[in-house]
């Protein structure tokens, strides 16, 4: 292959020539990439400037949740998502539970950390005796950069120094607190930190002649055990009931506990449990521009916080009462990075009524939740596939490039028989062989 320069300043058709020139790409396919991209110059520009070497738009799917009743307000909940199934799982969990009071969620804290991590050879007591002098620099050096969070009530809240040199030769990090408001705030975290990296190069007493300090990184952590939702239903075991006929509401309780603690005690169930949470949690914050890498990353991590990976929620049956609860970091903004330019990000918002950071954090995890439920009243009682499949069932006909009528005969032949891709694949033939 032949290393290229300079890709980033092509224009359009330049980076399309080149594509088509150096892969598997046809001239026609290639016309097609701007099937969708918005015929409005001013969008376009947009999403041209959102990342490097843009060449189109990808669509995925938005769709919407209803009756998702929080804390006693009812929402109308974006989703944007690949799988069939995810849209309609939620909806009838959320059905279901605005039925019976709907969730009910809660934020105790919002605080974010970033870290400056570098070495230093000096005396470790000497540091520590430095430090408060030094927090005091840092506070004053990055009191411009702060201004606009500090009139929000938000900012720096805590500076730690952690010696680490047991760990690694001369290791220390400065751990630093933050409030960052209605914003994710990574940007504002990590420029804060880069500036409290130089303030410590700059410190006389931390840089003699024979001793400095060596930056090696400064970053955010996407680790956020102190920003997080706790979410949950409860009602009377006896209105389980009206979820499936097929087990009765007692049986239905003791299997969906039992399958909670599988995903407690064992790792192979407790991942697919938890991107279950995933599969809610992922379509909110995609529809509103949020970094779903970030909060899944945090998180992961937080499942395995007690020394081994589980899964994010608890069942508890107590005096006939059923309650099921999600506990889990999201770091998620509602103000900053394409949350106000993205023009279906601004429709999104407008849908769920203009959202605080805080509230968006209970409506992604309710969503996360709802889809966990109903996945696991599946699970227990009819098992996926029926549901799956029968989302699925459009995607094989297009796959199978099929014409209206043949989806409208597969549709309904299908309405009361179990989806696989050979049947409707056999189904289809069959159809075509008689014409
Ligand atoms: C599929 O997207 C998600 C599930 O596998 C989650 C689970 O197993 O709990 C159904």
């Amino acid at each position: 292959m032949k290393v290229i320069s300079g890709f980033s300043k092509f224009d359009h058709k330049q980076r399309l020539d080149y594509i088509t020139a150096n892969s598997d790409l046809t001239e026609g396919d290639s016309l097609h990439l701007d099937d969708y991209c918005p015929p409005n110059g001013d969008q376009q520009r947009l999403f041209s400037e959102m990342i490097e070497n843009y060449i189109g738009n990808f669509p995925i799917p938005l769709g919407v949740v209803t009756n998702m009743v929080i804390n006693g307000e009812a929402y109308i909940v974006p989703f944007v998502t690949e799988e069939s199934s995810v849209v309609a799982a939620a909806s009838k969990a959320a059905k279901f539970w605005a039925e019976r009071g709907g969730f009910k969620a809660k934020v105790d804290a919002m605080t974010k950390k970033g870290q400056v991590h570098f070495t230093w050879n000096g005396n470790p007591e000497s540091i520590q005796q430095l430090f408060p002098e030094i927090k005091r620099k840092l506070i004053d050096e990055t009191l411009e950069l702060t201004a606009k969070m500090r009139q929000r009530s938000g900012g720096i809240t805590d500076i730690l120094l952690s010696d680490k040199t047991n760990e690694l030769a001369g290791y220390y990090q400065i751990d630093v607190s933050f409030e960052t408001g209605d914003a994710m705030g990574a940007n504002f975290i990590n420029t804060v930190l880069e500036k409290f990296a130089s303030v410590l190069e700059n410190i006389s007493e931390l840089n003699t002649h024979d001793n400095r300090v060596e930056i090696i990184m400064s970053i955010l952590s996407n680790y956020t055990p102190d920003c997080k939702v706790n979410c949950w239903v409860e009602c009377p075991v006896e209105q389980l009931s009206g979820w499936n006929k097929s087990l009765s509401y007692n049986l239905f309780a003791t299997k969906f506990k039992q399958s909670v603690d599988i995903a407690n005690l064992d790792i192979s169930r407790a991942v697919t449990h938890n991107k279950g949470i995933f599969n809610g949690i992922d379509a909110v914050l995609l529809a509103t521009g949020n970094d779903y890498r970030a909060t899944a990353a945090g998180a992961h991590a937080y499942a395995s916080k007690e020394g081994h990976y589980r899964g994010l929620t608890t069942v508890t049956l107590t005096d006939q009462t059923f309650r099921y609860e999600l506990e889990i970091p999201l770091a998620i903004g509602t103000v900053g990075g394409i949350t106000q330019i993205h023009p279906m990000v601004k429709n999104v918002m407008a849908i769920l009524k203009y959202p605080d950071s805080k509230k968006l954090m209970m409506i992604a995890a309710a969503s996360g939740l709802a889809n966990n439920f109903s996945a696991i009243a599946s699970l227990i009682t009819t098992g996926i596939q029926t549901g799956h499949m029968k989302m699925h069932l459009s995607n094989i006909l297009n796959q199978l490039s099929t014409s209206e009528t043949e989806r409208n005969l597969a549709n309904d032949y299908f309405s009361d028989k179990t989806v696989s891709n050979s049947a409707v694949n056999d189904f289809i033939l069959s159809l075509r062989s008689k014409i």
